[in-house]
């Protein structure tokens, strides 16, 4: 596997990782087998340069009932350039090419530090201890119950207002990585920016709570890329009824000021958990 503190730093070295994985060789080295939909784990190389990636191709997305067939790639992609545009930096570099199995999108593989501290748990169902936040009352088999918990972290409130954003369907907490340098990077964003609400994430402990500072300047500044460059970059990727709903919800966002609530009438949280 790849060496955590290279990866990290080529993960917060952009504009190489994106030239890597624009313009390297793809070499498939195996096939993730957990995974749903088909991934691959493959390195990319150029000019003497290696680094690990995932190559999801169009051609293994498993058909979903409510994202048009062969789109979740470009959503990965979507979900990236959003993420890039919050200068949070909170998905790891990603591209659209080709490769052995047709097109699909390339993603840099961020190594998880392995002492890195968890950033769910399950705790006594009185409460959340000291530093952590309740998402919900868990049944934990025997009749018992148990509070899932997220920590109270700057880096997860982040992700918090991404997904929010992105509408994403699919942030569990095996879709974080922490990095060796201690930034946090999102995974597997293909199920998003679907129209109607759809968010469901694990990342509620600050719902309907005033967003920071820092959220409301990014999103005034999304706003606006939205309307321009961004909005753009994003047309190819996008319905023009998706690409108008995200500028909704950003729009939304920016006006109540405060972290969305569950949907009433959608499965907000991801189970299993993780
Ligand atoms: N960029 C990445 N860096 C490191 N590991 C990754 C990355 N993308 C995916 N993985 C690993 O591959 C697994 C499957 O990928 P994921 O994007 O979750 O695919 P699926 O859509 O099939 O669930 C993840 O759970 C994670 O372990
Ligand atoms: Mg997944």
């Amino acid at each position: 596997m790849a060496d955590p503190a290279a990866s990290a730093a080529l993960a917060a070295d952009p504009a190489t990782a994106l030239e890597l994985l624009r313009g390297g060789e793809l070499a498939v080295h195996g096939r993730i087998t957990t995974a749903s939909n088909g991934v691959l784990y493959c390195t990319v190389t150029l000019d003497g340069r290696t680094a690990p990636c995932v190559y999801k191709p169009v051609a293994g997305e498993r058909p979903l009932w409510d994202y048009p067939d062969g789109t979740l790639a470009g959503r990965e992609v979507a979900s990236y350039l959003v993420s890039a545009a919050t200068g949070w930096a909170l998905i790891p570099p990603t591209v659209l090419r080709d490769g052995p199995h047709g097109p699909g999108m390339v993603q840099l593989w961020v190594e998880p530090d392995e002492g890195a501290e968890a950033l769910i748990d399950l705790q006594d169902p009185a409460g959340p201890e000291p530093g952590w936040l309740p998402i919900v009352q868990a049944d934990v088999g025997g009749g018992r119950t148990a509070l899932l918990v997220h920590r109270d972290d700057d880096r997860l409130r982040r992700l918090a207002v991404l997904d929010a954003v992105l509408n994403n369907s699919d942030r569990k907490g095996g879709h974080w990585i922490a990095a060796a340098d201690g930034r946090l990077y999102g995974i597997d964003h293909g199920v998003t920016f679907a129209e109607p609400a759809k968010l469901r994430t694990l990342l509620w402990g600050w719902a309907g709570e005033p967003l920071p500072a820092e959220a409301l300047e990014v999103l005034a500044a999304l706003a606006e890329d939205l309307g321009g460059v961004l909005g753009e970059t994003l047309r190819p990727h996008l319905t023009p009824a998706e690409l108008a709903a995200v500028r909704a919800r950003v729009g939304e966002l920016h006006r109540t000021g405060r972290h969305p609530l569950p949907a009433p009438d959608w499965p907000s949280i991801p189970w299993p958990p993780v």
